[in-house]
């Protein structure tokens, strides 16, 4: 099998990287690490060695590739188009493609059924996205929903590389003009560009690609915001159903979903970072009206997040050829 990562020097590639590795150890006999020019010399660790990365140009691409995609939308839009041409299957996680109502948006375990037989490129969907839905989904089975409201509190290593760097520097005073974001002892009640409108970027994502991913109609109510946290993003969800839901048998749905762990006492950031497992916590109901369900949900967002789902998702695609 012919794989490759288009960003593999970033935050996402390099995770994409080794998941390749430990998800199909020995399976890819050519591993193809694209980046930007800039990174001409650089290599990326593979299953134990480093291998350089290779100069960008999407007609190398060989047909019959399994791409993944961890550069931005603006980039993706250069190279997805082409790589398709060519005979590639692409796995994308960038913003590009996710709504485009053509293009299946998949966390395996909520909806591998929406990839179509020889679908050929599938979206990876956003981080906060990801770990909400493979919550929600299970609990699905209990009752009917009316409603969700999310609150995240996002970690830096979701802005990227440069972001993690950024942070880096202020919390040593060495960054007085913040080009990512002033993050140290800081929270930013807003993620991404607001588009003129009352919801910044993130919190649109969140919403709108939680409706195509379980298919339903309730409405989602988002509040994103950055915190100074390096890797983990954390939700607070608050669940009305049209009936009554005990929180005890709503952690032993949990408990059964897979992908997802249940603490009673909740999971802060650093308890998941590198890990694969999306942990809901504190489940409780509201004192006076069992069918509100509020719940901690904290995941890696760079593992589950972005990296390990998207090898997941190639992995479903692969069928039979990895097994
Ligand atoms: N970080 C997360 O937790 C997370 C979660 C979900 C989704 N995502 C999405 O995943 C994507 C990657 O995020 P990231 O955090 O990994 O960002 P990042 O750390 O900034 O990495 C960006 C990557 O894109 C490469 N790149 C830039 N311009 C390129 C070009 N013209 N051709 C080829 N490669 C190019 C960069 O290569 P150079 O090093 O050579 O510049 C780098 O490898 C973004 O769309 C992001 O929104 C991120």
């Amino acid at each position: 099998m012919i794989a490759g990562v288009v960003g593999a020097t970033g935050l996402v590639g390099r995770e994409m990287a080794a998941t390749l590795g430990r998800l199909l150890p020995g399976r890819i006999d050519r591993f193809l690490p694209f980046a930007s020019d800039g990174s001409a010399g650089r290599t990326v660790e593979f299953e134990g060695r480093r291998v350089a990365v290779l100069p960008f140009d999407p007609g190398s691409i060989p047909e019959g590739a399994w791409m993944l995609g961890a550069t931005s939308a603006a980039v993706a839009s250069e190279w997805v188009p082409e790589a398709l041409r060519r005979g590639a299957v692409v796995i994308d996680n960038s913003s590009r493609y996710r709504m485009d109502p053509g293009v299946p948006l998949v966390v395996p375990e909520v909806n591998p059924h929406a990839i179509p037989a020889g679908c050929r490129l599938v979206a990876n969907p956003n981080c906060s996205t990801i770990q909400l839905v493979a919550v929600l989904a299970p609990l699905l089975d209990l009752a009917g929903v009316e409603w969700v409201a999310v609150s995240t509190y996002q970690s830096v290593s979701g802005a990227g590389g440069p972001a993690l760097d950024e942070l880096e520097a202020q919390q040593k005073g060495r960054s007085p003009l913040p080009r990512e974001g002033w993050f140290h002892e800081n929270i930013l009640t807003s993620i991404g560009q607001d588009g003129g409108g009352v919801w910044c970027e993130e919190e649109t994502k969140l919403m709108n690609e939680t409706a195509k991913i379980l298919g339903r109609g309730f409405p989602v109510f988002a509040a994103c915001a950055r915190v100074p946290v390096r890797v983990g993003h954390v939700e607070s969800v608050t669940v009305r159903f049209e009936s009554c839901v005990d929180a005890g048998a709503a952690a032993r749905r949990l408990e059964s979903a897979p992908g997802v762990a249940v603490s009673a006492a909740g999971a802060p950031p650093v308890s998941v970072a590198g890990t694969d497992e999306v942990v809901a916590g504190r489940l409780r109901n509201h004192p006076s009206d069992g069918r509100i369900l509020q719940l901690w949900i904290t995941a890696d967002n760079v593992r589950k997040g972005a990296a390990l789902n998207a090898v997941q998702i190639l992995r479903l695609m692969a069928g039979d050829a990895v097994r």
